[in-house]
């Protein structure tokens, strides 16, 4: 049995495999219809989410399966006290994959360290995302035809943005990737990424404040929103929330074949009006997250395809 704890437990080859079948999923749908007839997925997410948690959903009933679970801690036996090893536990018992969100980081390790079923970690506090690092490989991959030979630039809040560490992890091991990284200075990338990743494999980055300054040299601008639930005081978030804002100004400085992503819920980072700019793929990045999702639960629950 395997979980999915971090974009690294796929070796590239899997990840490639992956990426291939969700784009057969993509343009044969009918093929995976009943894939997972039978089959039940829990989504137990203890924080917020509308995209991770109805993205899996979504995926989940186009296999021809089922779907139960709760949407915050409050809804569950959490807010009684009971913890994540005993609620995986009962889970096991009701469906056959489960996936999980919490704001404590390791808490789907430790869920699938007890679990009877595959478990996917749907964001632990300020560590992981790997499914949302699935969801970008893939857009990428599909609107850009390689993931290696390019610089990008990820913008916004790199200490708490854990879509950017997990997408940190898995892109460096495609050659020729650059990174730039624009944040303020309060929100810089984490030091073991920067020493632990990126200097021990000997990726070429560079750390700058001004966006403006970098637009003409990215192939992908990566943006994030500033992460006001891992702030600990709301005048530190109120200072820097609103610190950049993508506008179509900006978007003139840019390559005209660079792409705009972002894991979304966008706040006020990427002004409305760069929604029209055919460079903006943040909302086709939302349709790849639900196929390289029902690619993701049939590999875990090694299901065959007729
Ligand atoms: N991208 C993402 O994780 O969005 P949600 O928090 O809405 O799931």
């Amino acid at each position: 049995m395997r979980h999915l704890m971090s974009p690294l437990d796929m070796t590239v080859e899997e990840l490639d495999k992956l990426m291939t079948l969700a784009d057969d999923i993509r343009l044969h749908p009918d093929k995976y219809a009943h894939v997972c007839d039978g089959r039940i997925l829990a989504t137990c997410f203890y924080e917020p989410s509308t995209r991770t948690r109805l993205s899996f959903e979504s995926a989940m009933m186009h296999l021809g399966g089922k779907v139960l679970g709760f949407a915050s801690a409050d809804s569950s036996s959490a807010a009684k006290g009971e913890s994540v090893s005993d609620t995986i536990r009962m889970i096991s018992c009701y469906a056959d994959i489960c996936a999980m969100r919490h704001p404590k980081e390791g808490a789907p390790m430790v869920a699938a360290s007890k679990s009877r079923i595959p478990v996917i970690n749907a964001g632990d506090g300020g560590h992981q995302h790997p499914t949302q690092t699935l969801t970008d490989l893939l857009t990428i991959r599909s609107l850009k035809g390689r993931l290696g030979d390019m610089t990008i630039g990820l913008c916004g809040d790199l200490k708490f943005g854990r879509t950017v560490h997990s997408l940190i992890n898995a892109l460096i091991r495609y050659p020729n990737v650059k990174f730039v990284f624009i944040s303020p200075q309060e929100l810089r990338i984490p030091d073991y990424i920067r020493e632990d990743v990126l200097k021990k494999n000997n990726i070429e980055f560079k750390e700058v404040v001004r966006l403006e300054e970098v637009m003409p040299e990215l192939d992908l601008l990566y943006m994030t929103r500033v992460q006001r639930e891992r702030f600990f005081n709301e005048e530190d978030y109120v200072r820097l929330k609103d610190f950049y804002v993508l506008d179509k100004v900006k978007m003139e400085l840019a390559k005209q074949d660079m792409l705009v992503l972002h894991p979304l819920p966008r706040v006020n980072e990427i002004s409305i009006e760069v929604d029209e700019d055919p460079r903006a793929k943040y909302f086709e990045q939302v349709q790849f997250g639900v196929y390289i999702r029902m690619a993701l639960i049939i590999t875990l629950l090694e299901l065959e395809v007729a």
